[in-house]
This record gives C-alpha cells, structure tokens and sequence, in this order.
C-alpha cells in the first residue's frame, strides 16, 4: 500500500469483527509506535497492550464506567446531536468488539517540555493507527477518558510507575466503516 493512501483511507472504526489479532500484527504496530520521531529523541512512549479476553473484559467494564462519568458533558456539549451521543455511549460501553487495545502514556512521570512530549506519543499513535490500517486492521484513537476525568485513574491502573495518560488506542477487524467526513475549509496556507 502507498503511503498516501493509508494517511488518506484510514478511518476511526468503532465496530470490529470477532476475529482475532495475530501476535505478529500486534508486534509490528507497535514497532511503527516505536519508530516515530519525537524531542531530542526521548523516545517519551510507553504502551500497555491489552490483549487477553478477560484484561480486554476487565477494561471494558472500566471504560463503560467512564461513559458514565462523562455521560452529563456529552449531554450538554452535543445537546442538539442526540445520534453522536448515542453512537459515543454504544462505542465506550462496548469498545465496539475491540480484539486489542493500547493504551499510550509518557514514559517518565515528569518532563520539562511536556508539550513536545505530548505531539511524540501523539505521532506514535498516528504512526500506529497507519501500520494497522496497512494491515486491514481498524482502530479508533479514543481520549473520552481523560475528558471524563479519569486518566490518573487509568495510568494508577495500569502504569503506575510512568507519566501522563495519553490515549487509548482500539484495535479490530472492522465490521463497519464510517465515511471520511468532509475536510474543512482554510486550514492551511501556502506562502
Ligand atoms: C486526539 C484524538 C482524540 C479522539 N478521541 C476520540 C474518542 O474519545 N472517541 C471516539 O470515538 N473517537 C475519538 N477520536 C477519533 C475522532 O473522532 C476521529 O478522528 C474524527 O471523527 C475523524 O474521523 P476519521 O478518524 O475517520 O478521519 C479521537 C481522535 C483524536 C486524534
């Protein structure tokens, strides 16, 4: 597959199918995470897989409690979307069937430019939805959790020794793929 259309065709998926993740394919999405570029090269990633039916079950019921918590913003944020905060409470509750999820944080508890670290875990996750993508494997890049007010609870959770909660990525087969919405206008300028 060329590069552009990976950057062009990759889609959040929020549906996946049953079928399993291979080990391999697992491994060289997150090697795609590893190769990203970041900072003065701090490499400032650390990622937890989840990929056992009862850890994927156990966060799961996790994440649909943070639907809970976060249920009242989505109520008063998209007031006049009722189908987005159906589609959000579907997807968070379920996880859409996600056969394997990473979730991302910094490395280290601490960073003086934590700005830059956050666009170096942000790049690899882009990097790892694209080497999934190139692979017929879906995924969604999810921050409902932090948004709900949970991400220290996740990092205690699940890398108590490491920095921020960055995101949650889903991963799967998919069984439904949405359009790409339409791209907005005068986001860039060429001089
Ligand atoms: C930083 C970031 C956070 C996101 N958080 C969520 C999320 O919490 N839940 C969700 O369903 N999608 C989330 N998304 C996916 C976006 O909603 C999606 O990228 C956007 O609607 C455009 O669709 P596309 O990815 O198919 O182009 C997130 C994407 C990014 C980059």
């Amino acid at each position: 597959m060329e590069t552009i259309d990976a950057i062009i065709g990759r889609r959040s998926v929020r549906k996946y199918t049953t079928q399993p993740i291979l080990d391999s394919d697992v491994q060289d999405i997150i090697t795609a995470g590893l190769y990203a570029p970041s900072a003065i090269d701090l490499q400032p990633w650390y990622f937890v897989v989840i990929k056992s039916p009862e850890k994927l079950e156990e966060f799961r019921e996790f994440m649909s409690e943070v639907y809970d918590k976060f249920e009242p913003v989505l109520l008063e944020r998209f007031a006049n979307h009722p189908a987005t905060i159906a589609e959000t409470k579907v997807f968070l509750k379920s996880l859409g069937g996600t056969q394997c999820c990473i979730l991302a944080f910094m490395y280290q508890p601490d960073y003086p430019d934590k700005k830059g670290v956050i666009e170096g875990v942000s790049a690899a996750i882009q990097n790892m939805l694209l080497a999934a993508y190139d692979k017929g494997i879906g995924s969604c890049w999810m921050t409902a959790p932090t948004r709900a007010g949970m991400e220290e609870d996740i990092r205690l959770r699940y890398a108590p020794d490491h920095g921020d909660f960055i995101a949650a990525v889903t991963l799967g087969y998919p069984a439904l793929t949405p359009k790409a919405p339409k791209r907005k206008m005068g986001r860039y300028q060429i001089i």
